[in-house]
């Protein structure tokens, strides 16, 4: 087996390891407890595995463990302040667009860096569709999570 050693931060705690160069972010993710990061499709379909690499959303499934080498990852997980859900998670409860609850996670991440990069912008309702059209929810929320959006932003 080849390994490399890496360094990272996941949610501002930091890591250094040495990793098995075949081995997906998702997996390495998992293995450590942040659990948040579903394995769904596996091959980049779903979403359901999205956290951000350096602020950037990704399928972590096809992510290679060491390409994260010096970056910060930021899980779900992260998210909470203090015991306190941060605004996406609050609007994610509020309009009740939690299913199943497997697709919320890495869609969680993808309003964040959404919303993060969409900052002092009114986003209208095509641009928040195609902003998440990498995350699939098989219960079929969509509108009430286009409505946790909208909340979240106007927060
Ligand atoms: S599990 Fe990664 S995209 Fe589906
Ligand atoms: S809430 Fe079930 S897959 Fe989205």
């Amino acid at each position: 087996m080849q390994t490399m050693k890496i360094k990272m931060t996941i949610n501002t705690k930091a890591y250094e390891m040495d990793m098995d160069v075949r081995k997906s972010l998702m997996d390495l993710l998992r293995e450590l407890g942040y659990t948040s990061v579903k394995h769904g499709c596996g091959v980049g379909e779903c979403g359901a595995c999205t956290v951000l690499v350096d602020d950037i959303p990704i399928d972590s499934c096809l992510y290679l463990a060491v390409w994260a080498n010096n970056c910060a990852i930021r899980t779900t997980e992260g998210e909470c302040r203090d015991g306190k859900l941060s605004t996406v998670q609050n609007a994610y409860v509020e309009e009740g667009a939690v299913q199943c609850g497997f697709c919320t996670p890495g869609l969680i991440m993808t309003t964040t860096s959404f919303l993060e990069k969409n900052k002092g912008r009114n986003v209208n309702h095509d641009e928040i569709r195609v902003g998440h059209a990498g995350n699939l929810c098989r219960c079929t929320g969509y509108q009430t999570i286009i409505n946790a959006v909208k909340r979240a932003r106007k927060k």
